[in-house]
């Protein structure tokens, strides 16, 4: 949430943030806004909307061409999306402009005692407060580096600040506590930035910085402090993507094409997991298998469509290792007094790595003593960094906010992790594994087959403008695709849609069932699983209520002709891996109504990638 860029070195500032923040968009689209530093002053432009209005005022209105700068992309937290609370904010003197990811928590205290002082505010940000702040400290001659920790010590809540001084043109400042920030290291120019999308066309070496720490930029250096001044050791790491994968290569949506790189996202996942002697290797797992096999329970948190992924984890988890499994919200888990201990495995599941339900929640995990393994796509995010363990899926970047590869590269990670514990533990042999890994491998083919495969689908999409509620149906590992089916068509397509488990709906929710109300259904494979019968029931007591059925079931599977009115097939797949094809045609489903109804597929409203606030 809120994307930020800080840059000093020899190009223009005013380009690099701007053409940083682009890339960053998907983080907040409420308003932009940049700041330089040149001949002594500070000059902010600042539009509320998406970046579109900043270039068109920065057309109107050019600032000047210095080598140093910062900006921001805004999901509004405090203060409405106007051109006012729009970043960076000034201070009181015009010495200091600030931008800032999160929230800061004590801000009335703080803007009381600035009033108190005589300052005024032109917003109603909890921003301004530390622009003033920092004024107030630069003012008395305290050098920018010291005047951002010392600030940063009166600060409660989760913030990312980038700062620059009218007077120090040679160098930015930037703080983080719980919001992300990455530093770009190029050839005599420096980068700050949420995340490495924003300088990735300069730079891929890039500085991981920890919790509490305070960095400085200037063209040729990089000093990392804690907030104390004490210098602190850095992880420096390269990134293992392009420019050309953050951008849209010919497809009209980020989503589209995210969609599209599936195949090539679960097979990169899967790549080099076996060692020379054909046992599954996690080489990123820093937890020995002696610990591994005193696990007595296994407790999923995340959010969102990670959540989902976490529920189909459950079923694959405890059916190959008979480890009782929970998974949870991460938003309640620590509310609620959680019962983990050292032999409780917390799985972390985020895409970002940076998500602050999921990060307090391993926190809590870990003040617990429970033993934290985070999933994650993101290198240098905080979530791998505060685990004991992390397996990374190799999705590449996924600036679509509504997520899809990170999705199935999540369940591809998940099932490795249940194998991986079910050898360590001896639950199944080298030969079953091997089984399962060969269905895996297979997973991709059978995904590009599906996606040549879209036209009922595409067509699908083309009557439903006007459906106000969408049901999904399925039952077992089908439930949490049925849920994931609703939240994208709610994210993208804004209807109400809502995922049930088939088993659950006479249990009240087939009384919403009138006529013509359409319902996906998630049929589970034929023949071999012995829900499917009873899905094929449920199809029908529906449809004997008046539903309008779409089914998504195995190409051979010919008992359910008759039920579907419009009928999505999958390739042939076993149960539990099912979820990494009958996902597909729902995303595309989804992506394609939203494009139909004109939505901004990449950016939908009220929504940002990344969810650095709890
Ligand atoms: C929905 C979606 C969100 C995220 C959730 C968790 O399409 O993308 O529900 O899955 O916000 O995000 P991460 O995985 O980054 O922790």
């Amino acid at each position: 949430m809120c994307g930020i860029v800080g840059y000093v070195g020899p190009q223009s500032a005013l380009a690099v943030v701007v053409e940083g923040l682009r890339r960053l968009e998907y983080r907040g689209y409420d308003s932009a806004g940049v700041a330089v530093v040149a001949d002594g002053a500070v000059v902010t432009a600042k539009k509320a909307g998406k970046i579109g209005n900043l270039d068109a005022e920065l057309a109107a209105h050019p600032l000047p061409v210095t080598g140093t700068g910062i900006g921001h992309t805004r999901w509004a937290t405090h203060g409405g999306p106007t051109d006012a609370n729009a970043h960076p904010h000034v201070s009181f003197n015009g010495r200091v402009a600030v931008v800032h990811n999160g929230i800061i928590e004590n801000f009335v205290v703080l803007r009381d005692e600035l009033e108190a002082d005589g300052i005024s505010m032109t917003s109603q940000t909890d921003t301004e407060i530390v622009a003033h702040l920092l004024g107030r400290e630069v003012a008395l001659g305290v050098e920018l580096p010291s005047a951002m920790r010392a600030v940063c010590h009166r600060l409660h809540g989760a913030f990312t600040l980038v700062a620059v001084d009218a007077e120090d043109p040679s160098r930015v400042v930037a703080a983080r506590r719980n919001s992300p920030l990455v530093v770009g290291v190029g050839q005599g120019e420096n980068f700050v930035a949420s995340d490495v999308a924003a300088f990735i066309e300069h730079t891929r070496e890039a500085i991981e910085l920890g919790q509490d720490q305070v960095v400085t930029i200037t063209a040729d250096t990089v000093e990392v402090t804690d907030f104390d001044g004490h210098p602190t050791k850095v992880r420096p790491f390269h990134v293992d993507w392009d420019l050309t994968a953050a951008e849209k290569g010919g497809y009209d949506w980020f989503m589209r094409k995210e969609i599209f790189e599936q195949p090539k996202a679960v097979a990169d996942t899967l790549l080099g997991r076996y060692d020379a002697d054909g046992a599954l290797t996690l080489d990123e797992i820093r937890i020995s298998a002696a610990e591994l096999r005193r696990i007595d329970k296994i407790v999923i948190i995340a959010c969102g469509t990670a959540f989902y992924s976490g529920l189909v984890a459950k079923y694959a988890i405890e059916h190959w290792t008979r480890i009782p499994c929970e998974v949870e919200l991460a938003s309640e888990f620590r509310y609620r007094d959680p019962i983990v201990g050292p032999t409780t495995l917390v799985v972390a599941i985020s895409q970002s790595g940076e998500t602050a339900d999921t990060l307090m929640a391993i926190r809590h995990a870990r003040e617990q003593r429970a033993r934290v393994l985070a999933i994650c796509n993101t290198n240098g995010s905080t979530i791998p960094r505060e685990s004991d363990a992390v397996i990374y899926t190799h999705a590449g970047p996924e600036i679509g906010v509504a997520s899809t590869k990170g999705f199935l590269t999540q369940l591809v990670a998940c099932y490795l992790l249940g194998l991986y514990l079910a050898q360590v533990r001896g639950t199944k042999f080298g030969d079953e594994i091997a089984l399962v890994m060969e269905e895996l491998a297979a997973v991709p083919a059978a995904i590009s087959g599906l996606l040549t495969e879209m036209d009922p689908v595409l067509k699908l999409a083309a009557d439903f403008a006007d459906e106000r509620v969408v049901l999904f149906l399925g039952r077992h590992v089908g439930y949490p695709v049925a849920l994931e089916g609703a939240l994208k068509l709610k994210e993208l397509a804004y209807i109400h849609a809502e995922g049930f488990a088939a088993g659950e709906l006479k249990h009240g929710p087939i009384a919403l069932i009138e006529d013509d109300l359409p319902v996906f259904v998630v049929v589970p494979p034929q023949g071999r699983d012995m829900l499917h019968d009873k899905v094929v029931s449920n199809i029908q007591e529906i449809r004997a209520r008046g539903a309008r059925t779409i089914v998504l079931a195995e190409a051979d599977d010919h008992e359910v002709d008759a039920f579907a009115d419009v009928l999505i097939r999958l390739p042939k797949v076993s149960t539990l891996l099912q979820p990494l094809v009958a996902t597909v045609p729902l995303q595309v489903f989804a992506c394609e109504l939203a494009t139909r109804k004109g939505h901004d597929v990449d950016q939908p409203r009220n929504l940002a990638k990344s969810v650095t606030v709890e």
